[in-house]
């Protein structure tokens, strides 16, 4: 039974034209989220399934930040299409996959999950720690697609082990264990020097950037294990991860993300006898609401100067990718760390 505030929420988001989220600005150490809704023990979910919402209990709160998504159009795989397609291209679908996208109630995750209906997922899945946006952005996509692919919301912050766990387990009951992790969630904190590095500040992107990697991956990893289905997990680290940026001083994600690849290496080497697939994507400077705050408009000149494309990457810009990892046309391909920078480690 949902509260009839919860419906209330769950039927305002199945209206593709909901908009105006507010956008808080990015500051160092901004809070990007509502970090009261973490350590939800419940785990509620919004399906939209057949153009309706079909449950929540996920009652929206305060304004969090936000840049929405535009909507366009999402067109999904068909089976027509599919059988027309040469082997090769084939290989290089998702068709009925279920994937679960961490992070994707906007940016690269929302664009990467885009790509992955494009490419055949059958079900889509979004994790993300801001509801209320996470809700309005998986009605978006629902209706995106003309109604035809069901995505579901689960509220879940990724420093949450607990909730991970009962979603991935409500997921595997409802479509089966899941067939592709992409986990985009993560956090930045730049422009501030190690000597003045606030220990929280640092404990809390750790937290969400590197732990949250794990308890995705353990999650999912096991779901699929106890299925005995082969499966690939992506996690979106950062060109952070291989070099040291310049010239805003941010040791904490640099670390952080070099963790997330490190992590992605050893998990390739551990799972590779369970058939699961481990890489990682490292996104060079990209031109998302990540970085779409005034504060940072000197330093962008700087970074496109420094990158031989001479721009920042398109919010899509890492789809192809991501679905390459996804399919089984990467099928030798784990323990990778793929760089995505328009040349930007080139120099
Ligand atoms: N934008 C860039 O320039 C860039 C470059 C390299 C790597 N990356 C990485 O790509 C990923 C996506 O970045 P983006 O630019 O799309 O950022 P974004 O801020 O636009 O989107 C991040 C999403 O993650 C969600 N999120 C944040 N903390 C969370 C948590 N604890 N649990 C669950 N969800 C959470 C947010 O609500 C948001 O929807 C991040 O891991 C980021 O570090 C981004």
């Amino acid at each position: 039974m949902f509260s009839r505030s919860a419906l209330r929420v769950a039927r305002i988001a199945a209206r593709p034209s909901v908009t105006k989220a507010t956008r808080a600005p990015f500051s160092a150490g901004a809070k990007l989220w509502n970090a009261e809704f973490v350590g939800e023990k419940e785990v509620p979910a919004v399906s939209f399934e057949g153009g309706e919402a079909q449950r929540s209990t996920l009652i929206v709160d305060k304004a969090s930040s936000s840049k929405r998504n535009t909507v366009d159009t999402v067109v999904p795989l068909t089976q027509e299409v599919y059988d027309s397609m040469t082997p090769s291209l084939q290989k290089m679908t998702i068709k009925d996959k279920t994937v679960i996208v961490t992070g994707a109630a906007r940016g690269l995750g929302n664009m990467m999950a885009r790509a992955c209906i494009e490419a055949g997922a059958k079900n889509m899945i979004i994790f993300d720690a801001n509801p209320e946006l996470g809700i309005a952005s998986a009605a978006e996509l629902h209706a995106a697609t003309g109604s035809k692919i069901p995505v579901e919301f689960y509220p879940i912050d990724v420093r949450d082990a607990v909730a991970i766990d009962q979603a991935v387990a409500s997921i595997t009951e409802k479509y089966g264990a899941p067939d592709v992790l992409i986990n985009s969630a993560g956090i930045a904190d730049s422009n501030i020097p190690c000597e003045i590095y606030d220990h929280e500040m640092w404990r809390r992107l750790i937290d969400i950037n590197l732990n949250g990697s794990f308890f995705m991956a353990q999650a999912v990893g096991k779901a699929m294990m106890a299925a005995n289905k082969p499966g690939s997990i992506v996690l979106v680290a950062s060109m952070s991860g291989s070099i040291v940026n310049y010239p805003q001083e941010q040791s904490c994600y640099n670390a952080s993300k070099a963790g997330v690849i490190q992590f992605g290496k050893s998990l390739a080497a551990e799972w590779a006898k369970y058939n699961i697939r481990v890489n990682c994507i490292s996104p060079g400077y990209m031109d998302t609401a990540l970085n779409n705050v005034p504060a940072l408009d000197a330093q962008k000149k700087i970074w496109k100067s420094m990158t031989p494309q001479a721009r920042l990457g398109a919010v899509n810009d890492l789809n192809g990718l991501a679905v390459f990892l996804a399919s089984d046309a990467s099928s030798f391909m784990t323990g990778s760390n793929v760089l995505i920078d328009g040349g930007y480690t080139l120099y």
